[in-house]
C-alpha cells in the first residue's frame, strides 16, 4: 500500500475542492490511499496561528506525515502569484525533515486556485515546486495525453491542476478541472507505487 499526502491550505474552499478530487484520483488506484491534511490559518492581525485542532475539516499536518507518505501533492490559493503564507510558514519549519531526507526521492505534484484566469496560476505552481526540490522531491505535472488540458476553458495546466474561481459567481469546479485534478492524483499514486522499495 502506498500513502499519498494531499496537503493544502484553503480559505474559501476552492483549493479544498481540488484537493478532494485529487484524493478521488489517488483512491481510484487500488493499492494507494489518500491522506488529506491542511495547515492552520495565520492571523492577519498578529503573529499567531490557530489552535492545534481545526474546528472542522481535515486534521492539521504533522511533521511525521512527511516521513510516512510515499508522495506529496501540495495545494494553495494563488496569493499575488505565489503560495499562501500558511503553507510557506509550514515549510519554513521543516529543516529537521529536510536534514533527514523525509521527502527525498518521492514524487510530488502541485495545485492551485485563483480568482482570475491570468492571475498567476503558473507562477504559483512553479514557485511552490522550489521548496519541494530542496527537499529532493521528483516534481510531476499533468501530461497532454489528458485531453481536458486542451479543452478546458477554466483552470488546468501542465504544471498542475487549477481552478478559476470567479468571485461570487463561482459555480465550483468544471468537469475538465475535476478530471485534470483526478488525473494528477492517479499519476502520483501510480508513480509512488513504482518508486516504493519492494520491502516496505
Ligand atoms: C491576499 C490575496 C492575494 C490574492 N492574489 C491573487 C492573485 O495574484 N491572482 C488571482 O487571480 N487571485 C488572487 N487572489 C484570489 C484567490 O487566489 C482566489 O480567491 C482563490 O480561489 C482562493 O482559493 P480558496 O477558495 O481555496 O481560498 C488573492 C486573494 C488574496 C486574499
Amino acid at each position: 500500500m502506498s500513502e499519498i499526502l494531499i496537503l493544502y491550505y484553503s480559505k474559501n474552499g476552492s483549493t479544498e475542492a481540488l484537493a478532494r478530487e485529487i484524493c478521488q484520483g489517488v483512491d481510484s488506484i487500488k493499492t494507494a490511499t489518500a491522506k488529506l491534511r491542511t495547515v492552520p490559518r495565520i492571523s492577519t492581525t498578529c503573529e499567531s496561528i490557530e489552535n492545534d485542532i481545526p474546528k472542522n475539516g481535515p486534521a492539521y499536518v504533522d511533521k511525521k506525515d512527511l516521513f510516512d507518505c510515499d508522495g506529496l501533492i501540495l495545494g494553495s490559493p494563488t496569493r499575488f502569484g505565489n503560495m499562501a503564507a500558511e503553507l510557506k510558514y509550514f515549510f519554513d519549519s521543516t529543516s529537521n525533515e529536510w536534514l533527514n531526507g523525509a521527502l527525498e526521492g518521492k514524487p510530488a505534484g502541485l495545485f492551485t486556485s485563483s480568482q482570475s484566469q491570468h492571475g498567476g496560476q503558473e507562477s504559483t505552481l512553479l514557485t511552490m515546486a522550489i521548496p519541494l526540490l530542496h527537499h529532493g522531491m521528483l516534481i510531476t505535472g499533468v501530461p497532454y495525453s489528458t485531453k481536458e488540458l486542451s479543452t478546458t476553458t477554466g483552470g488546468g495546466t501542465p504544471y498542475g491542476p487549477s481552478h478559476v474561481a470567479l468571485n461570487d459567481s463561482d459555480e465550483g469546479l468544471t468537469q475538465d478541472e475535476k478530471v485534470i485534478a483526478q488525473t494528477l492524483g492517479k499519476r502520483i499514486a501510480t508513480i509512488a507505487l513504482k518508486l516504493k522499495p519492494a520491502h516496505s
